[in-house]
């Protein structure tokens, strides 16, 4: 019998029927994780959380029906891993947006069953000719997930080169919501924030809680305060807490640039919200050789039950 990939890593890193890995949208390897407390899919390409869903409850993360599942393509939904850079390359445009992690085959390097009943699994990314053709430095990037009551999601960019290297980065949450038009996002109140839209940008201060009539890219600085995503429609508040982490990126394409792009269905946008756990622009985050830096978010869930 020939033994696969997915063989291989169910032998070496499996458990039982809480952690199976298997084929998934596009012919991607997933772990599929079950729970006590809730479940989980991750794809290695990516290292990309694709979906958790605490038991008795409605999925949290929300991912796109058009969405690219092929190697080498960003996925549109879950937390894509955003990389050394967030958004475009500063110097070449030409570079993927939001960096390479996201585009990369990672590697799982330990799983296992917690005792609180959670699970754990824990993915790599190294340094290769690939990586080093699209930023010259020596690196390494772990991928800590647990799947528990909560989701804790932890990147650990560690510098394994000779001299300081600048990041920038966000785990690029996308969720699921009733209806943009109606929620609220706390915890931003008299933050300062970087309205991208207008050209050039605006520098404002947000008043209150966020709220959606059109499209939305806002870039919240100097903030490590927990937010909430308050959800009449569902019924649901979605806590966002952080660590390690400046800024919140808060974004929704609305209308006219969910038509625009390949990979959102064009009446997708109501269902959905970016609060993203993020370090960028000023709050870019430099590693000094040999050291290391985590950005963390835990995400969990109060009503909707
Ligand atoms: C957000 C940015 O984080 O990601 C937006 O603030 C961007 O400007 C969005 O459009 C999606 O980016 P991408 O590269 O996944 O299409």
């Amino acid at each position: 019998m020939v033994t696969t990939e997915i063989d291989r890593l169910n032998e070496q890193f499996g458990c039982g029927q809480e952690l199976i890995f298997r084929e998934g949208p596009g012919g991607l390897t997933v772990a599929e994780i079950a729970n006590v407390h809730a479940t989980a899919t991750i794809a290695l390409h990516g290292g990309h959380v694709l979906a958790y869903q605490p038991t008795g409850r409605k999925p949290v993360l929300w991912l796109s029906r058009c969405s690219s599942f092929e190697p080498g393509k960003a996925i549109r939904g879950g937390i894509p891993v955003c990389w050394p850079w967030f958004g475009a390359h500063p110097q070449d445009s030409a570079k993927p947006s939001h960096g390479f992690a996201r585009l990369r085959a990672w590697e799982v390097t330990r799983a296992c069953s917690a005792d609180d009943g959670a699970t754990e699994i824990d993915l790599q990314l190294a340094d290769s000719d690939v990586t080093r053709a699209l930023w010259s430095y020596a690196f390494g990037l772990k991928l800590r997930v647990r799947i528990g009551p909560e989701l804790r999601v932890e990147l650990v960019a560690q510098n394994s080169d000779t001299s300081d290297v600048r990041c920038t980065a966000a785990l690029h949450s996308y969720f699921s919501v009733g209806d943009i038009a109606e929620i609220a996002i706390h915890g931003l109140d008299g933050c300062d924030y970087i309205d991208t839209l207008p050209r050039p940008p605006a520098h404002c201060t947000q008043a209150g809680a966020v709220r959606f009539a059109g499209e939305t890219d806002y870039v919240y600085q100097r903030t490590s305060a927990d937010c909430i995503i308050d959800d009449p429609v569902l019924g649901r508040r979605i806590r966002i807490r952080k660590r390690g982490s400046r800024s919140t990126v808060v974004w929704n394409p609305w209308a006219a640039k969910a038509e625009r792009m390949p990979d959102f269905g064009d009446d997708e946008y109501p269902g959905m919200v970016c609060v993203e756990t993020a370090n960028v622009r000023e709050d870019a985050v430099t590693i000094a050789p040999g050291g290391e830096h985590v950005l963390a978010t835990e995400i969990s869930v109060e009503g909707d039950q």
